[in-house]
């Protein structure tokens, strides 16, 4: 499929879906997050932005006790004692594993170690309006809170203590705690985000992630094309899954553009996960590396001449060139113009990319450096030449008057 063709195929699916939203936005999903503003101590309402029901969940789980299910078992390896603990209850402390999983509406404790202690937790809660995260540093630890948890608050969890003498803190000494904590929710097997499809590159060389969330780390997660309706295979090699982030998608191809969807199922609910539009983008594997030249490195006042900038690099690869030339400042009138070729260069094909600076009947103001500036998605390489101006002489008045 060439560029064209899947911009065309792009744009229609963005009108189907965009024609899809409309349609979903009459019973307010996006909006109904923010409107439980009455604070609901221990109430499983889940916040709904995204994540379309195909099936209601049956029943809500047990509330009350919190159910602690560690996933991984705590690592016995010789590691230094983590900073990191959780409080189960008052007084009872438990070391946290990698990865711990809680019911929505629990309450999470976390202590850091530490006088010098910071935070990083799921962004969602750092645009919480609600108050449901607290944090308070005391003289050698820090408590970090979250009260009636939510599905949305699913994911990494960490710390830093800096080692502090004399009111000087090291940065190098900084010891840390990380956990992945999984909020889970029946009814809301993805973690809920703000938007109802996203749009990601798919760039040559480049692992892409589809961060279809989920909230439970039991969830069986599957990958979708919405056109043709089709699961893809996700063979660990190409594409992998990774409970704490999505789909890796190692080895992007054009023919994986589109729009894809994760689908996840638990206890006999299945949720689909916001759409993500899978854009190809040709991506250089390098900066361009590019030549310049003059036609003469001397020219006689009034005399023509032109400056090339060439770049060679991977075929439907853009490179933009700009040009300083000394002219400039007064507006000299250079004009330029562009052209790309496919080229055969060492057995291989290549694109060849030029741009080329005229100069008409040259003035003295026009010595000095021309730099062209190539750019492509990886960034900016900067070339220059020296041309000089000379008098004009006289000759060229003798042949015309003769
Ligand atoms: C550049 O200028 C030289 C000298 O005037 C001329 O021979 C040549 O054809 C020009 N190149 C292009 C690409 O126009």
């Amino acid at each position: 499929m060439n560029s064209k063709a899947l911009a065309v195929l792009g744009c229609s699916l963005l009108l189907l879906i965009l024609a899809e939203c409309q349609e979903k936005e009459k019973p307010p999903k996006a909006t109904e997050k923010k409107v439980t503003k009455e604070p609901k101590p221990n109430k499983l309402k889940p916040p709904k932005a995204t994540g379309e029901k195909l099936h209601q969940a049956v029943a809500k789980p047990p509330k009350g006790k919190a159910r602690v299910k560690p996933t991984a078992p705590p690592r016995q390896v010789h590691q230094p004692a983590s900073i990191l603990t959780r409080v189960v209850t008052r007084g009872q402390f438990q070391k946290v594993p990698d990865s711990l999983t809680l019911t929505a509406g629990d309450t999470l404790e976390l202590r850091c170690r530490g006088r010098s202690v910071r935070w990083r937790f799921p962004a969602y809660l750092e645009d919480e309006e609600e108050g449901r995260l607290r944090i308070k540093h005391f003289e050698r630890h820090s408590q970090l809170l979250v009260v009636n948890s939510r599905a949305a608050d699913t994911g990494e969890y960490s710390c830093w203590s800096f080692q502090c003498r004399d009111s000087e803190c090291q940065d190098g000494e900084d010891r840390t705690g990380k956990a992945f904590i999984f909020f889970t929710d029946p009814q809301e097997l993805f973690v809920p985000t703000e938007d109802y499809y996203e749009v990601v590159q798919l760039r040559t060389n480049h692992p892409t992630l589809l961060p279809c969330q989920v909230t439970s780390p039991l969830a069986k997660v599957t990958l979708h094309r919405e056109f043709p309706p089709e699961e893809v295979a996700v063979d660990g090699i190409d594409i992998s899954y990774d409970v704490k982030r999505g789909f890796v998608i190692h080895r992007p191809r054009p023919s994986y553009a589109g729009s894809l969807f994760c689908m996840a199922s638990l206890a006999g609910v299945r949720q689909i996960s916001t759409k993500y539009m899978l854009i190809y983008i040709n991506y250089p594997s390098s900066v361009p590396k590019p030549t310049v030249s003059a036609s003469a490195t001397t020219v006689r006042a009034g005399e023509n001449f032109n400056v090339t900038c060439t770049v060679f690099g991977e075929p439907e690869v853009a490179v933009d060139f700009t040009w300083e030339y000394p002219g400039q400042q007064i507006g000299r009138p250079p004009y330029s113009r562009e052209r790309a070729d496919l080229a055969r260069r060492g057995g291989q094909v290549q694109q060849e990319s030029e741009s080329i600076l005229y100069i008409d009947e040259a003035r003295a103001i026009d010595e000095g450096l021309y730099t062209c500036s190539a750019m492509n998605l990886q960034g900016t390489t900067t070339v220059s030449t020296r041309v000089q101006v000379l008098p004009a002489t006289p000759a060229p008045r003798a042949a015309r008057s003769g």
